[in-house]
């Protein structure tokens, strides 16, 4: 095995992982560190607080993958970091870690832009998206639409005015005093509500532009007023006007744009709600759905590394320099 594998590397907000992974997708070992325990008293992402974990967990978690493949660093073809975007101090461990095992170990880095690393995520393990598609990118950081003719066509169709879906179910979950980040409690919590409140839609009928902060203040508007309402029917409430216009958007996309199939990727897409939502209109559509294993939804370095053989066959190496802010159509 000479150079058959990629090394990515992940540090740009608050997981520190590291994985190995074919130019065929397949996952030979991933390591995926959390930083819950680091930020769960502040109710958000420290950002330095994140830059110091990165530091101290970054090696163990290439070492551990290593290990894990029984890899040498022969068999490296590349390693793959992200670049951007992200947390300015976050970026910087990946990189150096990067820049430091290229040097020493004497295998060519790649920065890599984190939403292309999204994008590629449901191909890991094996080959789901049929082209031309829809993608609804919904993370922590980005809600975007873009149609992809081949991975590297890409066209944006959308983004977000202000928040994204991920950071208004994290702010809304804040409010109802769920810890962070708060979208896995947000669905269990809406699962035993009721969706008996009409928060506001924003711009649903309009273009394939996002806006959530509306919604988010509609919810805190709603707290102040009937601070005994049940919680479990506020989180379905919120939970159900997100998923009104995340359906909304796609719907419009897939008209606008015929496609064969709808991709949705990022933290978001691991919500139970939103797969059953999004299966259910793409089956009306006649539109294949096609959705990363939950474990590849949040942020992990199989999809870096994936993302990391497209720039590899493509001739293009971009220095690990980090761009805290970066269009997804940019390499
Ligand atoms: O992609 P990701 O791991 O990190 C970024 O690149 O931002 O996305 C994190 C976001 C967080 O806002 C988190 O609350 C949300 O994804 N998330 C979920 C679920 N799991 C993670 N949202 C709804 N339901 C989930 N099960
Ligand atoms: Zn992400």
């Amino acid at each position: 095995m000479t150079g058959k594998l990629i090394l990515g590397i992940e540090s740009s907000c608050d997981d520190t992982a590291a994985a190995l992974v074919t130019e065929q997708g397949e996952v030979l070992a991933s390591v995926v560190a959390a930083q819950e325990e680091v930020h769960k008293q502040w109710g958000g992402v420290y950002p330095e607080f994140a830059s110091r974990a990165h530091v101290t967990s970054v090696i163990p978690a290439v070492q551990a993958v290593m290990e894990k493949a029984g890899a040498t660093p022969a068999d490296l073809a590349a390693i793959g970091v992200t670049r951007g975007p992200g947390l300015i101090g976050s970026l910087l461990v990946g990189l150096n870690t990067a820049a430091g095992l290229s040097v020493g170990w004497d295998v060519p880095v790649i920065g890599v832009n984190h939403l292309r690393g999204h994008l590629r995520s449901a191909d890991l393990e094996e080959a789901r998206v049929k082209y031309p598609a829809v993608i609804l990118l919904v993370s922590g950081g980005h809600s975007i639409l873009a149609r992809m003719t081949a991975p590297d066509d890409i066209e944006m169709l959308g983004t977000t005015r202000d928040d994204s879906v991920g950071e208004a179910f994290d702010k809304v979950g804040r409010m109802l005093g769920l810890p962070f980040p708060a979208g896995p409690a947000m669905d269990r919590l809406a699962a035993q509500g009721t969706p008996r409140f009409k928060f506001p839609r924003p711009m649903l009928n309009e273009g394939l532009e996002f806006s959530f902060s509306g919604l988010k203040s509609s919810v805190a508007r709603h707290m102040e007023k009937f601070p005994d309402t049940p919680l479990e029917d506020v989180a379905a409430s919120f939970v159900e006007a997100c998923l009104d216009i995340l359906e909304t958007k796609c719907r419009r996309a897939l008209t606008d744009n015929p496609s064969k199939a709808l991709v949705v990727v990022g933290g978001v897409s691991a919500s139970p709600p939103l797969r059953a939502r999004m299966a259910t209109m793409c089956e009306g559509m006649g539109v294949e759905l096609c959705l990363p294993p939950l474990r590849w939804s949040t942020d992990n370095a199989a999809m870096i590394a994936l993302a990391a053989w497209d720039y590899l066959r493509a001739g293009l190496a971009p220095p690990p320099v980090p761009q805290v802010r970066m269009p997804i159509t940019q390499y």
